[in-house]
């Protein structure tokens, strides 16, 4: 269905856990506080409420945490989801770690394909940057993601001022003979560690590395390059310096069962026991109020999400 400003929303993404087996810099400096599990949604509640969406017209769905692949029994929720009538589309978001482990039943339990972080590609900065992690697992689970067609493999990179902008030019070069789509994000003021330089504008890659040619707009978020007979692609994803509200089709939905309009709002509308005609008149109110755009935001005027990322989910 469309909001009130005529943009049609049928994209829900599904934070299944504000978990994660990572501690990025920029979105759980602090840990994380384990939430009863009681006070998170069941898969039933996640089937009954996506199915519901999916009578409204969503008809995409993104799994995201935390990191979904920590919650007992993703594959199967993946394979609840993808079977609801009128869900075409099933994707998720993930650190690569668990995916040498899940890949391949993803794939069978109906994922389409999968979005890997990976904002460096050297061990010791990757450490630093995860809180922890080992380069070699990410890479290994983008390597499984190929391996079990859970194409085309998207890889997103935070571009990080005094962090990984060095590093741009090789995160390109990487597109030259890998058929991944290597989307660089703009840095988004979420409550993280990171000081003003270190948020660097989008514009930055297409100065680092100016043979990168444009290519038609396709409705996504991400505008879109690629280097002269690259087997990739080069997204860049600019939540600051250029919004992209106006064509915004996303809803998403928290953990604890909590539809958020707008990444960037506080406001937020439970959906816990609800069913039926009263959960799709909460959502269709959702939907018809979601904010036109959100605030300034840049460094000094953070997200007014009142939430870190790992507990929406991107
Ligand atoms: N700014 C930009 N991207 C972020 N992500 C997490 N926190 C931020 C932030 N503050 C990214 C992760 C992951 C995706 C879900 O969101 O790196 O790729
Ligand atoms: Fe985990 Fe993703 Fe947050 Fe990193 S960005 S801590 S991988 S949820």
């Amino acid at each position: 269905m469309k909001d009130q400003f005529e943009r049609e929303i049928s994209y829900l993404r599904i934070s299944i856990t504000d978990l994660c087996n990572l501690r990025c810099r920029y979105c759980m400096p602090d840990g994380v506080c384990q939430k009863d599990h009681r006070d998170i949604l069941s898969f039933e509640e996640i089937q009954e409420i996506t199915s519901a969406a999916a009578e409204l017209g969503i008809h995409k769905v993104r799994i995201t945490g935390g990191e979904p692949l920590v919650r007992r029994g993703c594959v199967e929720l993946c394979r609840m989801i993808s079977g609801i009538p009128g869900i075409r589309e099933v994707d998720l978001t993930t650190n690569g770690i668990l995916l040498p482990r899940y890949a391949r039943d993803l794939k069978e339990a109906g994922v389409n394909r999968v979005n890997i972080s990976l904002d460096t590609m050297d061990p010791e900065k990757y450490a630093y940057i995860t809180g922890g992690g080992s380069l070699k697992d990410a890479m290994d689970g983008i390597q499984a993601a190929f391996d079990a067609g859970l194409t085309p493999v998207k890889v997103n990179t935070v571009l990080i001022g005094g962090f990984n902008d060095a590093e741009i030019p090789a995160f390109v070069e990487m597109t030259r003979e890998t058929p991944v789509e290597l989307r660089f994000i703009e840095l988004m003021p979420m409550g993280g560690e990171f000081g003003k330089e270190a948020y660097l504008p989008g514009q930055i890659v297409l100065d680092r590395v100016p043979e990168l040619k444009p290519l038609p707009e396709n409705g996504g978020v991400a505008r879109l390059y690629r280097l002269p007979g690259g087997a990739g692609r080069v997204g860049l994803i600019s939540p600051l310096s250029r919004h992209f509200c106006g064509t915004c089709n996303r809803l998403r939905l928290t953990s604890e069962g909590n539809l958020k309009p707008c990444l960037h709002s506080g406001q937020e509308i439970s959906v816990r026991s609800k069913h039926g005609e009263a959960l799709k008149d909460t959502l269709r109110q959702a939907i018809f109020h979601k904010p036109q755009m959100h605030g300034i935001l840049d460094a000094d005027h953070p997200s007014e999400a009142g939430r870190t990322m790992n507990t929406i989910g991107g």
